[in-house]
């Protein structure tokens, strides 16, 4: 089963990567609102492709924020439905000068594309349209029911995607939804994903005199703002045991159990191969009492995102400044809350302001952390899809990052997802010279094209 698939993929593929080529020409980055022209012409090429493959309705869904992309190909009400999930916007490309080639300029170098969006997730959403091309044009029709939503917001949080899925309704119902947006575990280790990590974010500004001071003049006097922001994020963390200080933060976190970490244990965890993926980094930190792969998968972090004030240009400049600030984001495990959290650490942040400046701190968006069921059915029939693809049997992993509609669905619609995505470990998501390797995006294509079969074989 699966040949006749396999060969129009093996024949088609030169295609299925001029196409993809195309669709990542575009810039969708949805952080800009410079570009926002361009993350809908984003929505309509990608439309058009959805059109092209063999979906019968295919529509661009207006939101509050960027567009989204509805299709559906209903064959026959007797069989499962299944809902696939991706998003079309991508990053911000910068820092520009550190890209080999131009980020949307896409160019194949060593069997690997590179361009901002290749994996993350364009390419991935891609291997969704070339699966159900390849069962239209050998088969003439699908073996189940397809809805797929492609959302223009992931990247920037997903703000407007409970009312999206308000407003499309009934045209979401699907027994579980199929989600390919995140990697296996390394080259070689195909993996499901069955937990993704919530996220949570803060903005604090710290403000002393109402101008910048000369620090001869009133130095000594005033307290200075950045070294008064330093403080306050110094102490939100014991270096001693990588403990988040803010009180309350661990409150709702949800252990994993003796067996999920044995099991994590076994994996076949490459230290130094981790290191040299993390840029090269001399060595890992951590929280006292777990190891790498579990500060990433089930402990939650705080981190310092960004962070500004005082004079940055040529040479010095003798001030006191005026106002300092920092961007903070905390990823999530189950039970924890996005609000909840963001209030704890606005609260320490606040408590921790010393004399003479004053702390300001809003919240931003975020997403909840969320596990997926690893006995689904239908996690089943994607383990025999990527096992028969990968040629080994995939291993059990979670994630660190977020994909916030996950849960969404979970939480909304009662509906769970299967993670199905090939990306690699180097692939630079986020980071300059993001890549997709080749051979993945065709063993993806044949994984989906293949996982259509294994869902019809064993319905959910
Ligand atoms: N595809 C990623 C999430 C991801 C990355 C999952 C690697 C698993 C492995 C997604 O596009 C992403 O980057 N999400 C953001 C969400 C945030 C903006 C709410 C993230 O994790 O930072
Ligand atoms: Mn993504
Ligand atoms: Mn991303």
């Amino acid at each position: 089963m699966g040949h006749d698939l396999d060969d129009y993929c093996a024949a088609n593929q030169p295609r299925f990567v001029d196409e993809l080529i195309e669709l990542l020409r575009i810039p969708s980055i949805s952080a800009h609102p410079d570009h926002a022209p361009d993350v809908r012409r984003n929505a309509e090429h990608l439309a058009a492709a959805a059109r092209e493959a063999g979906f019968s309705t295919v529509e661009v869904v207006e939101t509050e924020g960027h567009p989204a992309v509805y299709a559906e190909r209903m064959v026959d009400p007797a069989l499962p439905t299944v809902l696939v999930y991706g998003h079309h916007d991508v990053q911000p490309a910068d820092p520009l000068d550190e890209w080999v080639s131009p980020p949307f300029e896409p160019e194949v170098r060593d069997g690997k594309l590179f361009a901002r969006g290749a994996v993350d997730d364009k390419g991935q959403v891609y291997m969704h349209l070339k699966a159900v091309e390849a069962h239209l044009r050998t088969r003439g029709e699908l073996p189940v029911n397809l809805r797929l939503l492609v959302e223009g917001e992931e990247e920037v949080g997903s703000s407007h995607f409970e009312q999206l899925v308000a407003d499309l309704g009934d045209r979401l119902a699907a027994d579980f939804a199929v989600v390919s947006d995140t990697g296996i575990f390394a080259r070689g280790v195909p993996s499901l994903t069955v937990g993704l990590r919530g996220l949570a974010g803060v903005e604090v500004e710290v403000r002393g005199p109402s101008l910048d001071l000369h620090s001869g003049v009133f130095g000594g006097a005033v307290q200075n703002p950045i070294e008064a922001l330093a403080r306050m994020l110094a102490s939100l963390k014991d270096p001693a045991t990588g403990r988040v200080t803010v009180p309350g933060f661990y409150d709702d976190v949800v252990e994993p159990t003796a067996a999920e970490r044995e099991g994590y244990r076994s994996l076949p965890f490459d230290e130094a191969a981790f290191r040299a993926t993390a840029g090269g980094i001399p060595a890992t930190v951590g929280e006292e009492g777990w190891s790498v792969l579990e500060a990433r998968w089930v402990r939650p972090t705080l981190e310092i995102n960004g962070i500004w004030g005082g004079y940055q240009g040529p040479g010095g400049k003798t001030i006191v400044p005026a106002h300092a600030g920092a961007k903070i984001t905390c990823r999530l495990v189950p039970n924890q809350k996005p609000e909840v959290i963001a209030n704890l650490v606005a609260g320490a942040l606040r408590a921790a302001t010393p004399p003479g400046v004053t702390t300001e701190v809003t919240a931003r968006g975020g997403g909840s952390p969320v596990i997926t069921p690893a006995d689904h059915p239908a996690v089943r029939a994607a383990s025999r899809a990527m096992g028969a693809v990968f040629g080994v049997e995939p291993v059990i992993i979670r994630e660190g990052g977020s994909i916030p509609p996950v849960e969404v669905f979970q939480r909304v619609l009662g509906m769970q997802s299967v993670l199905v995505g090939v990306g690699l470990p180097d692939d630079q998501i986020h980071a300059p010279n993001e890549k997709f390797d080749l051979d993945h995006y065709a063993m993806g294509i044949r994984i989906l094209a293949r996982l259509w079969d294994e869902v019809a074989k064993e319905p959910a």
